[in-house]
């Protein structure tokens, strides 16, 4: 069945120049792009996106490394795409990472990890609306 999710190629990939890397990879596993913009959050967006990670102890330097500079943000269409995107990035913590995977690739660390995927049907509603309006998507 067709899903969607929302994708964000996060600032220390972005800043290391492997944007369009990533993309490719998503395109290849057959994901489709329906909306994608860059942007650099402010403090408050990133707190509000990541709201419910507030009482985590790497809250307020997950909040630093994702306004340190610019991300791409994107929807993603495909068969299954939540469970696809997530098995296309791979485990959270990079350095457990398997090669082939977009955190394996150009990951570093447990925050450091080049990507967000929505983990479930709710939190991508959710996150998707954060970022994107209809008129923002495509087809
Ligand atoms: P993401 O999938 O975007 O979801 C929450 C983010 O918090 C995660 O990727 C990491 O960038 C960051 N993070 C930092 N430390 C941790 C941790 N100990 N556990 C989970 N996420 C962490």
């Amino acid at each position: 069945m067709k899903e969607l999710t929302f994708s964000i190629v996060k600032p220390d990939a972005v800043a290391a120049g492997n944007t369009g890397n990533i993309l490719q990879m998503i395109l290849d596993a057959g994901l489709k792009i329906k909306a994608m913009k860059m942007i650099h959050m402010t403090k408050k967006q990133a707190e509000g996106f990541y709201a419910v990670h507030k009482e985590r102890p790497f809250f307020g330097e997950l909040v630093e490394f994702m306004t340190s500079g610019p991300c791409v943000v994107s929807v993603l269409e495909g068969d299954d795409a939540i469970r696809q995107y997530r098995d296309l990035m791979g485990p959270t913590n990079s350095s457990e990472a398997p090669k082939g995977t977009i955190r394996g690739e150009y990951g570093t660390d447990i925050q450091n990890n080049a990507c967000h995927g929505s983990d479930g049907p709710d939190t991508a509603k959710t996150e998707v609306a954060y970022f994107f309006n209809r008129l923002e998507m495509v087809g």
